[in-house]
């Protein structure tokens, strides 16, 4: 199957050379910006691409949300399988696209799209046939992992370790979706679409690593913990899913802790199959590249879809998960919290509150920072 690439960055060049050595794939044209076409294989419009004869399949790994809507609109409409890993694009037209994609009779997979080479997708989908998902989550974002691990295993400032990360491929051309923790939510929000049919559009809720210092590394260790940004996701009675994605402390005996550097670790617990582990590098060039080639390779074989026909757009509702919190911050912001323990050094406080709901957590952090605090705060598992 002749694919064509959109995108000779770090996933399409991976993907491109991974084409010439897959059974049963061949190398197709590869879409550039204009002025970026230095070898014959590379094209500077998407109509090139698509007219090119023998393409039967579509890769993209540009990023963003346009033009790539356009594109893979426009490859799935010329009769092409539409295959991704960008889960910005899937989060805010997944269902847009899986119905064209069925209304056309071609494929459109996006396994790649939620960490990286690791099999979660792909498992999920096939899971969610024959078993009912109970939940789902764990750590999706390899970048934040990574510089979390730099910063607690070996002392590297947040700077050096963001710095670090995108040397190796592993961050957004924007880092901003991974520190943020929006880029998990992405993932969160894809898995929720595959396992439930329900893909959030409001009501989720991401905090992510950019309020966590080498000062609170220390704090944390003092109390035995290791921070990782975890994503959870279930469905609750209304139809509804709850979705988010937070800093959890956690003991080192967490199955959580033992996943360093870019890899991820994904789960979900099947009602009959019990819990269900994938550990493997979220991010990078071959892994990610593998996933897609895996949905490829799985287009050859007949499966089209990650997505059901009912699949649709909802709501998340993240009132009802409740947990204490640690949360460090002024000693003069304290105020507002219904608190475990306390104590304060030169002005900074830190908390353990009583089990709150996520929404009640992320909205009040949110209020405070408005007000000018300077705030981590972190789930415990209670
Ligand atoms: P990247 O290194 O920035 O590569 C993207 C490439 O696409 C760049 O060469 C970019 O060119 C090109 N491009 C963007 N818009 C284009 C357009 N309109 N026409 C032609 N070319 C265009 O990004 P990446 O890391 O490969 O990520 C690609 C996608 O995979 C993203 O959706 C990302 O979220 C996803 N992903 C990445 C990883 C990873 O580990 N890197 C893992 C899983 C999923 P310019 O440089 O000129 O902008
Ligand atoms: N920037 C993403 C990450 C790439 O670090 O996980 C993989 O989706």
């Amino acid at each position: 199957m002749k694919t064509a690439v959109l995108g000779f960055g770090t996933v399409g060049a991976g993907i491109y050379e991974m084409l010439s050595q897959a059974k049963g794939l061949e190398q197709g044209p590869v879409l550039v910006r204009p002025g970026k076409d230095d070898a014959a294989f590379k094209r500077t419009s998407i109509e090139a691409v698509l007219s090119e004869p023998g393409v039967e399949a579509v890769a993209e790994a540009m990023g963003g949300i346009e033009p790539a809507f356009t594109y893979a609109m426009a490859a799935i409409k010329a009769g092409k399988h539409f295959v991704t890993s960008n889960k910005a694009l899937v989060a805010a037209h997944g269902i847009e696209l899986s119905a064209a994609a069925r209304e056309r009779g071609v494929g459109f997979l996006f396994s790649a799209a939620c960490g990286g080479g690791v099999p979660f997708l792909h498992n999920l989908s096939i899971a969610v046939e024959s078993d009912d998902i109970v939940s789902l989550g764990g750590i999706l974002n390899g970048t934040t992992n990574y510089m979390l691990d730099a910063m607690q295993r070996r002392s590297l400032s947040y700077g050096e370790a963001l710095k670090d990360a995108q040397k190796l491929g592993y961050a957004e051309a924007d880092p901003s979706a991974d520190v943020s923790g929006l880029d998990a939510l992405r993932k969160i929000v894809l898995g929720s679409a595959v396992a439930y049919g329900v893909l959030p559009t409001d009501g989720l809720y991401n905090e992510g690593i950019e309020h966590f210092t080498a000062e609170d590394v220390k704090r944390i260790q003092a109390r035995g913990l290791i921070c990782r940004l975890v994503a959870k996701c279930a469905a609750v009675p209304g139809d509804k899913v709850y979705a988010y994605v937070e800093p959890v402390l956690l003991k080192a005996s967490a199955a959580e802790c033992s996943v360093l550097d870019n890899y991820n670790l994904a789960r979900y617990e099947g009602k009959c199959s019990g819990p269900m582990v994938f550990i493997g590098q979220g991010a990078g060039r071959w892994p990610t590249a593998s996933a897609v080639l895996r949905d490829l390779d799985c287009l050859l074989k007949g499966r089209l879809y990650m997505l059901s026909s009912d699949c649709r757009e909802g709501s998340a509702d993240n009132e009802a998960c409740r947990h204490s919190y640690y949360v460090r911050l002024p000693g003069s912001f304290t105020g507002c919290f219904e608190v475990k323990s306390y104590s304060e050094s030169d002005g900074t406080a830190e908390l353990i509150t009583k089990p709150m709901s996520v929404k009640a957590m992320h909205e009040l952090a949110s209020r405070l920072r408005a007000d000018g605090a300077d705030i981590f705060f972190a789930a415990l598992e209670d």
